[in-house]
């Protein structure tokens, strides 16, 4: 049997309050549904005070996670026009774990234009950690009002767009 190929989702924010949260829960059961086996990685659970602080046993068990994975997805708001500093000071922790694996960045925000900004930066840092980002993004725009009290979003065209960005992560894989 063919092994199931595992794209695992970063949660980006560890801000009390996030919304960023039902945005990854989204992709994930989006992710599941596509037929791969993924998993939310929630940088709240390994929040670092500064960089390389984090403790070795768990650094080990993500870094063959990662290892293992074909691709990633980030999911993250957009503060100040860039990316979360807990994001970054998680992502500092692996290098070349990274390499060579393509890179879907899904945006929140809760203006108009769903973290595009913080994409884009994104997409730069990605490279020097030679990850291919490519060029289909989900936007989450008006994030506080795009679900609804049970945490279902409103609006059906996510669906498509996630599966637009889960397809050319397939074409851009290696392995
Ligand atoms: C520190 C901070 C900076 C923000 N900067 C931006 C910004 O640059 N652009 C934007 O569209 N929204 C900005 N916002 C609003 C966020 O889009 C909104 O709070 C959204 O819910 C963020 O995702 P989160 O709830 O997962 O933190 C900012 C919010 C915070 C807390």
């Amino acid at each position: 049997m063919d092994k199931k190929i595992f794209i695992p989702i970063i949660l980006g924010t560890a801000r009390e309050g996030r919304e960023s949260e039902k945005a990854a829960k989204f992709v994930f059961e989006e992710t599941k549904k596509y037929g791969f086996e993924t998993e939310i990685i929630d940088v709240k659970d390994y929040a670092s005070p500064v960089t390389w602080s984090m403790d070795p046993a768990i650094k080990e068990k993500i870094s063959a996670k990662i290892k293992n994975a074909s691709a990633l997805i980030i999911v993250a708001p957009e503060y100040n026009h860039g990316y979360p500093g807990e994001l970054k000071l998680f992502l500092d922790n692996f290098y070349e774990e990274y390499f060579y694996k393509p890179l879907g960045i899904c945006g929140v925000s809760s203006g108009p234009l769903g973290g595009a900004r913080m994409v884009e930066q994104l997409r730069m840092i990605s490279i020097e950690f030679h990850m291919t980002p490519i060029r289909e993004a989900v936007y989450f725009s008006s994030i506080k009002n795009l679900f609804d009290e049970k945490n279902n979003i409103k609006d059906p065209a996510y669906s498509e767009r996630v599966k637009t960005m889960l397809k050319q992560l397939e074409s851009s894989m290696r392995n």
